[in-house]
């Protein structure tokens, strides 16, 4: 039957391991998809590196924002990165031109999610992105389909693997910040600008989307109070061990009658609760309402191969017949809760 033609911008780890993983899982993928995922264009900066696949098959681009008005290319995977610039430009151009959008870039929705989402719905096509929140964790699948049925009132969660790394490493270990920070960032899993990851901007992005999915409200990433972890040093984590508990950088999203309250930052974790045995580079995600009670999502939230699989996920979706909304609701439907910093409730 008639293959679900593919154009990927960007080919750093996630794209080539789109490419990984279609290959490796081809038949597999076909037969849930009701036909054959394909890549047909690819744009990247560098042609020449070698990133373990083979990409000579596929028609190379150079201006990725060519991609979406190209006659051969049914859907466009954004993996550019960045809140604005040519991603933005891409995802614009994409929806404008009637295709789904797939994209891994939590910035960008974070900033730009409502007037996408609306261009999305104008055109009646989807714009999924499993794979910007928690790598290979369903978690957005999970929160708007899964708990579609709830009035959600918490959701938090340790959203950044670098910090838990970070962190995590400092507690087995006795280290400091700044000697664990230069390995997190050997493991591939920081942002381009590791900033993002250690103050926090990071996983304020991802609450952000989370909060909106959770609460059905308009994403508003200007509200997160963000405090990140470059002030944690290895006697607070041995302090809080002593007292029974654990550090971690939490992201929390709550919502009552006062509206909507959005905040990252390093907290106290008691011992026995589910986010005390987040190690390493995992992340953990913890909804929590009215009817399914307390949901616990955890796994791989970054790298190749998770974030991969939920770009894919989403394409299998697509294949199927998926068109939005991209949020719990339509845009025009989603809830503009008024909203305050930590401390202000
Ligand atoms: N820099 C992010 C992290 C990558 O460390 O979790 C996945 O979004």
């Amino acid at each position: 039957s008639n293959p679900l033609r593919i154009a990927l911008a960007g080919l750093g780890n996630v794209g080539a391991g789109v490419v990984k993983v279609l290959e490796t899982n081809a038949d597999l993928i076909a037969r849930r998809a009701g036909r054959p995922i394909e890549v047909v264009a690819v744009s990247a900066r560098d042609r020449t590196r070698d990133r373990g696949v083979d990409l000579g098959k596929f028609a190379w681009v150079d201006d990725a924002a060519a991609l979406a008005e190209r006659e051969d290319v049914d859907v466009v995977v954004e993996l550019v990165g960045g809140s604005d610039g040519p991603a933005l430009t891409l995802a614009r151009k994409t929806l404008a031109a009637g295709k789904p959008l797939v994209t891994a870039n939590k910035a960008m929705i974070a900033h730009h999610g409502l007037e996408l989402a609306e261009a999305a719905e104008a055109k009646g096509v989807a714009l999924k992105y499993e794979a910007a929140v928690a790598g290979g964790i369903p978690v957005i699948k999970g929160l708007r389909e899964g708990a579609a049925a709830n009035r959600l009132h918490h959701v938090y969660g340790v959203l950044n693997g670098t910090c838990n790394y970070i962190l995590t490493t400092m507690e087995s270990e006795g280290r400091d910040f700044a000697e664990v920070l230069g390995e997190a960032q050997k493991l591939g899993y920081a942002e381009a600008d590791p900033s993002f990851d250690i103050d926090g901007v990071d996983a304020a992005h991802k609450l952000s989307i989370l909060a909106s999915l959770a609460f059905g409200a308009r994403v508003d990433f200007e509200a997160v109070a963000i405090t990140g972890i470059r002030h944690v040093i290895a006697a607070d984590i041995a302090e809080a061990a002593a007292l029974g508990y654990k550090i971690r950088l939490v992201g929390l999203g709550e919502a009552n009658a006062r509206g909507m309250f959005q905040r990252v930052h390093p907290c106290l974790v008691p011992i026995d609760h589910p986010l005390a045995h987040v190690t390493g580079s995992l992340n953990a995600v913890v909804a929590e309402g009215d009817f399914v009670g307390r949901l616990l999502f955890q796994g791989r939230g970054a790298g190749e191969g998770p974030t991969a699989s939920a770009v894919v996920a989403d394409l299998v979706d697509i294949a199927r017949g998926a068109t939005g909304p991209t949020f719990a609701m339509p845009v025009a439907d989603l809830a503009a809760l008024p909203s305050a910093p930590a401390g202000e409730r």
